[in-house]
């Protein structure tokens, strides 16, 4: 699970450094790095768990690499709206990813999961900020960005 996790933030970051390198110098430029710079606190923290749980992180990490950067650029090619629309439809995935483990570890053993919880819960959150702020800057056509979704349940 932490694996999981892991290797979604991290994908995310590299989706956001594609978007950046496309559209860094343009007015969504910043609008881009803030929500980078939450994405690398998440993966910092992922980092920090998976060392202490002595969890190895996915053998996929070199697919995520190039294939998130890949995917991040590519939809910020088509414009604002293209990398906002793949904005919107990685957040939402990893919005309801993080929802269904809020869920399972609720049903398993709150108590014994509450500082992981807090932390699933604050990152939620925050993937929800990205999926809204992605709507707001106009996404386009969702579709250009579902195959993520898939994607994202096979890491
Ligand atoms: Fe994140
Ligand atoms: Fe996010």
């Amino acid at each position: 699970m932490m694996r999981v996790d892991h290797a979604g933030e991290y994908g995310a970051n590299r989706i956001y450094a594609g978007q950046m390198a496309v559209l860094g110098r343009t007015q969504t430029g910043p609008l881009i790095q803030h929500m980078w710079d939450q994405e690398k606190r998440h993966l910092a923290k992922f980092n920090e768990i998976l060392a202490e749980n002595r969890v190895r992180p996915t053998f996929l990490l070199p697919l995520w690499n190039i294939s998130g950067f890949l995917l991040g650029a590519s939809s910020a090619l088509l414009g604002k709206e293209g990398a906002m629309a793949c904005t919107v439809a990685v957040e939402e995935s990893i919005s309801e990813h993080y929802n269904s483990q809020i869920r399972a570890l609720m049903e398993q053993d709150p108590d014994r999961y509450t500082e992981l919880l807090q932390v699933i819960k604050e990152f939620r959150d925050e993937e929800m900020e990205h999926h809204d702020t992605g709507l707001e800057q106009n996404a386009e056509s969702v579709s250009i960005c579902l195959f993520v979704l898939f994607l994202f349940q096979y890491v």
